[in-house]
Order: C-alpha cells, then sequence, then structure tokens
C-alpha cells in the first residue's frame, strides 16, 4: 500500500531537532518576561470574519492563503495565519483593557497560510511575537524593536539588517495615496497584473511589489515618508532619535509598506542575507486602528513576530549551537536471565533520582548492548551479570576514560549521581 506522505510545505520536528525548538523557545519566554510581556494562547481557528475584517480583504493573506473551510454548521472557519488578529479579539472579548491601561503579550504559535513552498516559506510554520495594546507612544514602537533584537542576541544571532517606515495614518494616508496614483497612472498597463489590481485598491502595496519590472517603474516614485501629517512626523522622528538613543542601528526604507492592511505610522523588518529570497526573519508595526475595526474601543498597539523556522535557519548558517546534546547519563547492561529480571527494578531507582537511564528490552548480547549504549553517547554504563548479582554490586564502565570500577548496591544512588555531578 502507498504510504501517506505529509501535506506540502508543512515539516516533522524530528526528535533530534526538538531540543533546538525547546531551547530556543526558552530563550523567547525568558526574554519576554524581561520585558514584562505575559503569554496568551488563542485558538488554532477563529471565524474567518476575523481576518477579512482584520488583516484586510485585498491582502494576499486573505484573498488566497488563507486554509478557509465551514464547518458542520457552514460557518466560515479559518486556521490562523498570523496572531495579531486573534490577539486583538481576544483582548476586546476577555475586557483585559480593564485590568490594566497597557498591555502586554506574546506568543509562540504555530501559523497556516496557503503559499507556494520554498526554503524558508511553509504552509504551516511558528512564529513568536509580541503586542503592546494600549499604548500610543513611540517609545512603545521601540520597545518592540528592541525586543526582538533582544531575543537574536540572545540566541547568538548576529548580522541582521533593521529597516523602519513610517505609513501615516488616515489624516495624510489619502492625500499620499493619490499623489503615488498619479505617479503611477501614466506606466500603470506596464505594472504586473497583480499591481494592475491594488491600484484602485490599495495602491500602497504596489511599491512592496518585488516584480522586477514594477520595481523598476517604483524607482522614482514619491515617498510616503516626505507627505506625512505634522503628528505623524513627530512619532516617526521620535522613533528614529530613541533608536540612535538606544544605539540600535536601522535604514529608512521609504517603500517598506508590508503585507498586512492594518498598519498605521511605524512599521519595520528585520532581515538576514544568511537567507535567500525570504530575507525577513520577523516583521512589525503599529496598528492604532484594528481595535475599532473589530468592534472594540479606540486603542493604540504596536508589535512584532517573528518566523521560527527562518530564524533556525539563519542559527545554522552561523553555525551556532542552540542545545546541547542530549546524552544518557546510564545504561544498564544485564547478562543472563537473573540480572535481566533485576535490572528493572534499578532502572526504576536511577530514574526516580532523576538520573537518566536506559536498558535493553529486546534480550541482545553483552556486546550488542555495549554497542547500543555507545551508539547512544552513554556517560556511564552499570553491569549487571552473574558475579555481580552474587556480591551485591555493579561494575561500572566510564565511557569516556574507560575506567571499570565496581560499586555496592546500597551507593549506586549516591555514587553515579556524584559521578555526574564532576
Ligand atoms: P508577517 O510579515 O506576515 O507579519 O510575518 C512575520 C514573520 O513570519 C515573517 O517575517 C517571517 O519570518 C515569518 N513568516 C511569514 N510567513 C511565513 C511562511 N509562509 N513561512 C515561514 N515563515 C513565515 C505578521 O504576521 C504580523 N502579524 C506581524 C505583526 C505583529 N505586526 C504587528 N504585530
Amino acid at each position: 500500500m502507498e504510504a501517506i506522505r505529509r501535506i506540502k510545505g508543512t515539516q516533522d520536528i524530528l526528535p533530534q531537532e526538538v531540543g533546538k525548538w525547546v531551547a530556543v523557545e526558552t530563550k523567547i519566554r525568558q526574554t519576554m518576561n524581561t520585558f514584562h510581556f505575559e503569554e496568551l494562547r488563542t485558538p488554532i481557528f477563529e471565524k474567518t470574519e476575523l481576518f477579512a475584517r482584520g488583516i484586510g480583504q485585498l491582502t494576499d493573506i486573505v484573498s488566497k492563503e488563507m486554509y478557509t473551510f465551514p464547518d458542520r454548521s457552514k460557518k466560515l472557519i479559518t486556521l490562523k495565519p498570523e496572531m495579531t488578529a486573534p490577539i486583538m479579539r481576544a483582548y476586546i472579548e476577555n475586557k483585559l483593557y480593564a485590568l490594566s491601561s497597557v498591555t502586554k503579550l506574546f506568543y509562540i504559535a504555530p501559523l497556516f497560510r496557503q503559499e507556494n513552498p520554498q526554503a524558508g516559506r511553509l504552509r504551516q510554520f511558528h512564529q513568536f511575537g509580541a503586542e503592546t495594546l494600549g499604548a500610543a507612544s513611540p517609545d512603545a514602537d521601540v520597545e518592540m524593536i528592541a525586543l526582538s533584537l533582544a531575543i537574536y542576541k540572545a540566541l547568538g544571532i548576529s548580522g541582521l539588517t533593521l529597516k523602519i517606515n513610517s505609513v501615516g495614518d488616515p489624516a495624510c494616508r489619502p492625500a499620499y495615496r493619490d499623489t503615488l496614483k498619479n505617479y503611477i497612472r501614466p506606466h500603470l498597463n506596464e505594472y504586473c497584473s497583480d499591481c494592475q489590481r491594488r491600484f484602485d485598491e490599495n495602491p500602497m502595496r504596489i511599491l512592496d511589489c518585488k516584480n522586477e519590472t514594477c520595481s523598476r517603474l517604483n524607482e522614482e516614485a514619491p515617498k510616503i515618508s516626505e507627505h506625512l501629517c505634522d503628528d505623524c512626523q513627530t512619532h516617526y522622528d521620535q522613533v528614529k532619535a530613541q533608536l540612535q538613543k538606544l544605539d540600535i542601528p536601522f535604514t529608512e526604507d521609504p517603500y517598506l509598506v508590508r503585507g498586512l492592511d492594518y498598519y498605521t505610522r511605524t512599521v519595520f523588518e528585520i532581515t538576514s542575507d544568511a537567507l535567500g529570497a525570504q530575507n525577513a526573519i520577523c516583521g512589525g508595526g503599529r496598528y492604532d486602528l484594528l481595535a475599532e475595526e473589530l468592534g472594540g474601543q479606540p486603542t493604540p498597539a504596536v508589535g512584532f513576530a517573528s518566523g521560527i523556522e527562518r530564524m533556525l535557519m539563519v542559527a545554522e548558517k552561523q553555525g551556532l549551537i542552540l542545545a546541547e546534546e542530549n546524552r544518557l547519563d546510564v545504561y544498564l547492561v544485564a547478562m543472563g536471565t537473573d540480572a535481566t529480571r533485576e535490572i528493572g527494578f534499578w532502572l526504576h531507582q536511577l530514574r526516580a533520582a532523576g538520573i537518566r537511564t536506559e536498558r535493553d528490552y529486546l534480550g541482545r548480547s553483552m556486546k550488542a548492548q555495549m554497542r547500543e549504549a555507545n551508539k547512544l553517547k552513554t556517560r556511564y554504563v552499570l553491569i549487571l551479570g552473574e558475579d555481580e548479582l552474587n556480591n551485591n554490586i555493579f561494575s561500572l564502565k566510564d565511557m569516556e576514560q574507560g575506567e571499570q570500577s565496581q560499586i555496592p548496591f546500597n551507593e549506586l544512588i549516591p555514587t553515579v549521581k556524584n559521578l555526574l555531578t564532576k
């Protein structure tokens, strides 16, 4: 019978990889904690409407990448493609605003987007991210950038580039949009079909197009940074000044617009040269209007999300060791029927003492058991044969030094513990 394979664009995280994931998740949680963010977990699926309204009907994510299906009552449900809208929904629904005026939340979650899979672009991927709800200050924007960089630093990742921009707000964006459309209009038929479609709906996304012709046509496009209203300009200037004060290098990218419609004012991306075409490991920005869009009270907000798979790709390219190899402390080798019967008792005692122990279950020869212990990179082997059993002792082999010694049964646990702490 033909074997069933996993869905294209998904990955099995194999036992030898899981240690790395756990180590990364631990570092993320520690740094989030230092920055005083609290974890929030939301359901894996939501009503489709949440994303349609939150991210924007015309974005790539909503228009072509969501896993959407009707449930048994024919209501449309979507596997979450991102976390900002669910976090905002949960914030409003659970009235988290009543608990404190500024709410700082973080998450580590699997997400789903039906994109064309390639290196660093998956259909199920993982993000960690953070959102601050209730703070309009540019310092909250900078905290987000500082937080993401602190996590990369804690993991030893280097060589990253921070790009920032301001996409304005409803006070200045409409006029800029018109200016941009006036620039694009004479060449509209030279742009790709996606951009032609975006022209009326969301012309700023045209600036983001990776198509070579479109990028060339965009080279002289008017910059939003030159059309910001006073409030947006002041906000942007304060973000830049604070970044400089914190010694965080950045480059301004006047054409950075991001692929989600909820952004206002600050947007940013962190990229790595170690990645190929999909070089963004982190993206974020301010989204002061999303709360109202989802039926809540006006709530200024800012956040970021980082792709864990892409971050691990960078770490690997940079030769970083994120997790210690999970070695076995003790392998119990039994010889003969009586010893094999006894070994289960000792296995239980060693494990109860917190010592990572394994034994043979296949009745293999002494040589095969030693080979297995070697393969598992075991630190110590304890041998129980007929002689040992008669004398109430174990023979111990130090697998690194090759030395052998004997330990009485009644001293086994303290002796092994002592050896392992050396
Ligand atoms: P995003 O730019 O769509 O933003 O995704 C953020 C990061 O998730 C990307 O920079 C990338 O590292 C990773 N990522 C996205 N799609 C994929 C994929 N198909 N495969 C692998 N990795 C991927 C957001 O999701 C916003 N919610 C960020 C945000 C939070 N803005 C404000 N708060």
